[in-house]
C-alpha cells in the first residue's frame, strides 16, 4: 500500500544521532519545502522534556549542526515538533505515546535509534498501542545485532509487527548521493560496462579511511570493531554495487535482488586473507593523538583496522580479489574504490621503448566527489629517442560539474524516502542476513587461529601487513 507518512516518530530523539544528522536533515528538508506541512514530528525517548523543551533542545542542535544558510524557515520546523518521555522498556506509557502520535490512518513512519536491547519491548509496546497497523511503516538504524543470530532474532521480533514492505533497514552509505552515482556510472554509461568483468579488471579496492578515533563511544564500539562496524554494512553494500549485475531498473526489489546474489556470491576468507589492526598514539594533521588502549582506558582485543581479500564467486568476478581496508585514526578521511584494469594485451610501443601502465577508475566517494580514470598519452615530442608513454588523468570534480547544488546529508535522502514509503536505498532482511554470514565466517576464523590486532601509529596507514597483503599479489593500495 503506497501512502505518504503525515506522522513521523522518532526513538532515540535525544540521542547523538537524532542531534547530529536527523534534526537537522529535517530541518534541512522543511527549509526546501520537501515535506509537507502537515508532517508532525514527534520525539520520544526517556529524558523527562515538555514540547517547548525539546523545541529548545533541536534549536541547540540545529545551531551546532546545520549550516546557517540550511536553516531556513527554523521556527516553522520548529513548530512541527512534539515530544512524549517514553520508558521503553514497561508498556505503561505506550498508551500516552499513541495519544501524543494522534491519528495514523493517512500514514506513520517510525525511526527506532535505540539500544539494540530495547528493539524487541519497543515493538511489543507499540503493538500493544496499536501503533502497528497497515499504515505504519518501520525504520531501523544500527546496530542490528552483533552476529547473524542476534540480527535474525531482530529481525523476528520486528516481522512479528511489520511485514518486511514495511520495513526500511538504514544503512546511511546508501544516502550518501556519491554512491547513488556508482549506479549511473555504471548504468547511465555504455563505456564502462563492456569492461567491467575477470577478463578486463585486475582486481578492486575498497578504502574507508577514517581520522576519527573513538570519539567517545566506548562501550558500543569496543564490542564490535571496524569489521561489524563498518565492512558488515557499509563497505559490503559499496562492494555489491560494485559488482552486481544489471538490475533491470531503478526500483527496489530489482535492485536488491541483484545485491543480494552478490552478497550471497562472497567465497568464504580464507586464513591469511585478512589483517587486524589496533591504533597506537602518533600525530593526525600534525595534532598527537592517544593510543585506543589509552582512550579505552584498558587493554583490548578489538580491531580498529581490518584489511581483507575478498573474492566474489561467479562467472563476472571469477579470479579478481577485491581488497578492501577500513581504520580509524588513519592519515586521512577518505572512501574511494579503485577499479585496476590489465594491461592491454599487446603492446604496439614496446619496440619504441615505451613503457604502458594499465588504466585506473578511481571513484571518490568522499569528502569530495572526484572520478578520474587514468589513460596512457604520448609525451609530446619529436620522439627521436623513442616513443614516451606517461599516464594522465581524465579528471572529473563532480562539484563542479553540478555548480550550485546542495551537498545534503545522505539522512535527508533516506528521511524522504521513508517517509514516502521508496525502499530502493534500504538494505533487504536476506542482504543482511548474507552480510552477517559473511562476516561471521571471518570473526570465526580469527577466533580458531587466536588472531589478535597488531598495532599501528595513529596517522599511518594501518599495520605493516596489510601493505604486505596486497604487495604479496603484485598490488599497491591507492594513496
Ligand atoms: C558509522 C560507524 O556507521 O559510520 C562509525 O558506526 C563511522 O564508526 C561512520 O565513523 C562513518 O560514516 P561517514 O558517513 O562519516 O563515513
Amino acid at each position: 500500500m503506497s501512502f505518504t507518512a503525515d506522522r513521523l516518530l522518532l526513538f532515540g530523539a535525544t540521542g547523538d544521532l537524532a542531534q547530529r544528522m536527523l534534526l537537522p536533515s529535517l530541518c534541512a528538508l522543511h527549509a526546501d519545502e520537501l515535506i509537507d506541512p502537515d508532517l508532525k514530528i514527534i520525539g520520544t525517548a526517556r529524558t523527562e522534556m515538555n514540547d517547548g523543551e525539546f523545541r529548545e533542545f533541536a534549536r541547540e542542535a540545529l545551531e551546532k549542526f546545520l549550516p546557517a544558510e540550511r536553516r531556513g524557515g527554523m521556527a516553522g520546523f520548529l513548530n512541527r515538533l512534539s515530544y512524549q518521555p517514553l520508558d521503553a522498556t514497561t508498556l505503561e506509557g505506550y498508551n500516552a505515546l499513541a495519544e501524543k502520535v494522534g491519528p495514523t490512518d493517512k500514514g506513520l513512519a517510525i525511526f527506532l535509534s535505540t539500544a539494540p536491547s530495547l528493539f524487541e519491548p519497543t515493538i511489543r509496546g507499540l503493538q500493544h498501542a496499536g501503533l502497528d497497523g497497515e499504515t505504519v511503516r518501520m525504520c531501523l538504524e544500527k546496530p542490528l545485532g552483533t552476529d547473524l543470530g542476534t540480527s535474525c532474532e531482530i529481525n523476528d521480533a520486528v516481522a512479528a509487527a511489520y511485514p518486511e514492505e514495511r520495513t526500511f533497514r538504514i544503512d546511511h552509505y546508501l544516502g550518501k548521493e556519491t554512491v547513488q552515482n556508482l549506479l549511473a556510472l555504471r548504468f547511465a554509461n555504455l563505456m564502462f560496462e563492456p569492461l567491467w568483468n575477470a577478463a578486463c579488471i585486475d582486481h578492486v579496492q575498497i578504502t574507508v579511511a577514517e581520522t576519527v578515533g573513538l570519539e567517545g563511544r566506548v562501550a558500543f564500539y569496543d564490542d564490535a570493531g571496524a569489521l561489524r562496524d563498518m565492512v558488515q554494512n557499509h563497505m559490503l553494500q559499496l562492494l555489491a554495487l560494485v559488482a552486481m549485475e544489471p538490475p533491470s531498473d531503478y526500483e527496489a526489489t530489482a535492485i536488491r535482488d541483484e545485491k543480494v546474489k552478490v552478497l550471497r556470491s562472497l567465497r568464504p576468507v580464507g586464513e591469511g586473507e585478512t589483517v587486524t589492526g589496533q591504533y597506537r598514539a602518533g600525530a593526525i594533521g600534525g595534532q598527537a593523538v592517544p593510543g585506543y588502549d589509552e582512550e579505552l582506558g584498558k587493554d583490548s582485543d578489538t580491531e580498529t583496522f581490518v584489511a581483507i581479500k575478498a573474492h566474489v564467486d561467479n562467472w563476472r568476478w571469477k579470479g579478481v580479489p577485491f581488497y578492501l581496508r577500513t581504520g580509524k585514526r588513519l592519515p586521512e578521511r577518505v572512501t574511494e574504490i579503485v577499479v585496476q584494469f590489465r594491461c592491454v594485451p599487446h603492446s604496439i610501443f614496446a619496440g619504441k621503448g615505451a613503457t604502458m601502465q594499465p588504466n585506473r577508475l578511481v571513484i571518490g566517494i568522499q569528502p569530495e566527489e572526484n572520478i578520474t580514470l587514468s589513460l596512457m598519452a604520448k609525451v609530446p615530442g619529436l620522439d627521436r629517442e623513442g616513443i614516451r608513454l606517461r599516464q594522465v588523468p581524465l579528471n572529473i570534480a563532480m562539484p563542479d560539474a553540478f555548480v550550485g547544488q546542495h551537498r545534503r546529508i545522505a539522512y535527508e535522502r533516506l528521511l524522504l524516502d521513508l517517509i514516502e514509503g521508496d525502499q530502493t536505498l534500504f538494505v533487504r532482511r536476506d542482504e543482511v542476513e548474507a552480510q552477517w554470514e559473511w562476516v561471521d565466517a571471518i570473526r570465526a576464523g580469527w577466533d580458531a587461529q587466536g588472531m589478535t590486532p597488531k598495532t599501528y601509529t595513529s596517522g599511518s596507514w594501518g599495520p605493516s601487513a596489510a601493505i604486505a597483503l596486497a604487495e604479496r599479489d603484485g598490488v599497491t593500495w591507492h594513496e
